[in-house]
């Protein structure tokens, strides 16, 4: 009798293997990332499960809305926060954290500490999540150069330093994107939950040298620079050609993949009331500057590469504009 169903792949890229396979091509390389990677992984699949509200009839009672339990639901960015330090941290990889949700560094106890540092927003786009929008996790992994105690001036470090950076986008599918290392490029990986797994979906991302997609807030016109203005003006009302179209997710993850996967511009501009923008350097701007460069696009805080900037505290913000090299370029043109 011949076989029911669609081929099973019996040998399926998974994101672990991937890893594995990148490390053992590093003769040097101990397993160090690739451990923090798994605890990064652990803590993906764990946040995507309570995005999607598994076991939200539990919580609600299947035939109420109490909670059965009585307790308090844990709000989703505290608990997506939770689960990165405490993966993190029992990892026995990093010795200090920075987080969105964690006013200074968490300092991970000597037992258990080990040479990375990880920079992360363990959901971001929170405005989103009550209404059901994507939102994401960004994480940047530095290793520690100096010797003796990790402090704060371990994790003040120019994005180019970075030794990985990626996210996970909790969309209509979960799916990891991972820089590994500067020159490796970008990766892509679609959640599996038939098998729990990650496979590489997406090999070699690339962002496409022009888009015809403009991304930003146009709420904030007024606030808005001349030749922001100006460069928007255009996109809407071209001397030739069509029109860009205009999409705006407001999670920075979203728009982000978006504009990796099909090109244009997303933009977090500066403006008269935040001359830095609103997104934080270290754990939303150069994560994405580092995996949008490394897919062949630009990132900019319209002065320099977003990759250059020397930070002086861990919350700092920058403006941010990113995207297909073509778009950002006449943009940067334009805020000359
Ligand atoms: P977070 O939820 O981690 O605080 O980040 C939200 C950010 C980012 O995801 C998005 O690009 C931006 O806020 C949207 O801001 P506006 O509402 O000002 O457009
Ligand atoms: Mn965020
Ligand atoms: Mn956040």
């Amino acid at each position: 009798m011949s076989q029911q169903g669609p081929a099973f792949d019996v040998n399926a890229m998974t994101l672990t293997r991937w890893v594995l396979t990148q490390q053992k091509a590093a003769p040097s390389a101990t397993g160090d990332l690739t451990q923090l990677l798994n605890s990064i992984q652990t803590a993906v699949k764990a946040i995507q499960s309570a995005v999607r509200k598994a076991g939200i009839a539990k919580l609600h009672g299947i035939s109420g809305d109490t909670n059965v339990q009585g307790e308090q639901v844990k709000k989703l960015d505290v608990l997506s926060n939770e689960l990165f330090v405490n993966m993190l941290k029992s990892s026995f990889t990093t010795c200090l954290l920075v987080s969105e949700e964690n006013g200074e560094v968490i300092e991970v106890e000597t037992e258990r500490q080990g040479k990375y540092i990880v920079c992360f927003d363990p959901l971001d786009g929170s405005s989103n999540i009550d209404c059901l929008v994507s939102v994401g996790s960004i994480f940047a992994i530095y290793k520690k150069q100096s010797s003796g105690a990790p402090s704060v001036a371990d994790a003040l470090r120019p994005g180019h330093d970075l030794v990985a950076a990626g996210y996970a986008l909790y969309g209509s599918a979960t799916m990891v994107v991972l820089a590994l290392g500067k020159g490796k490029g970008v990766n892509g990986f679609m959640y599996d939950p038939s098998i729990g797994e990650f496979i590489l979906t997406d090999p070699n991302m690339r962002v496409p040298e022009k888009g015809n997609i403009y991304s930003l807030n146009e709420g904030y016109a007024a606030e808005w620079e001349a030749g922001l203005a100006n460069y928007v003006q255009e996109k809407k009302h071209p001397k030739t050609g069509k029109a860009y179209g205009a999409r705006y997710v407001g999670s920075m993850v979203a728009d982000v993949h978006r504009t990796i996967k099909y090109g244009g511009i997303f933009i977090y501009p500066a403006t008269k009331s935040a001359p830095n923008g609103k997104l934080r350097l270290l754990y939303e701007c150069n994560p994405m500057a580092f995996v949008v460069t490394e897919a062949g696009g630009i990132a900019s805080n319209g002065k320099i590469p977003i990759l250059d900037i020397q930070p002086t505290s861990i919350h700092q913000r920058a403006p941010c504009y990113l995207g297909s090299k073509k778009d950002v370029e006449e943009l940067l043109q334009h805020l000359k």
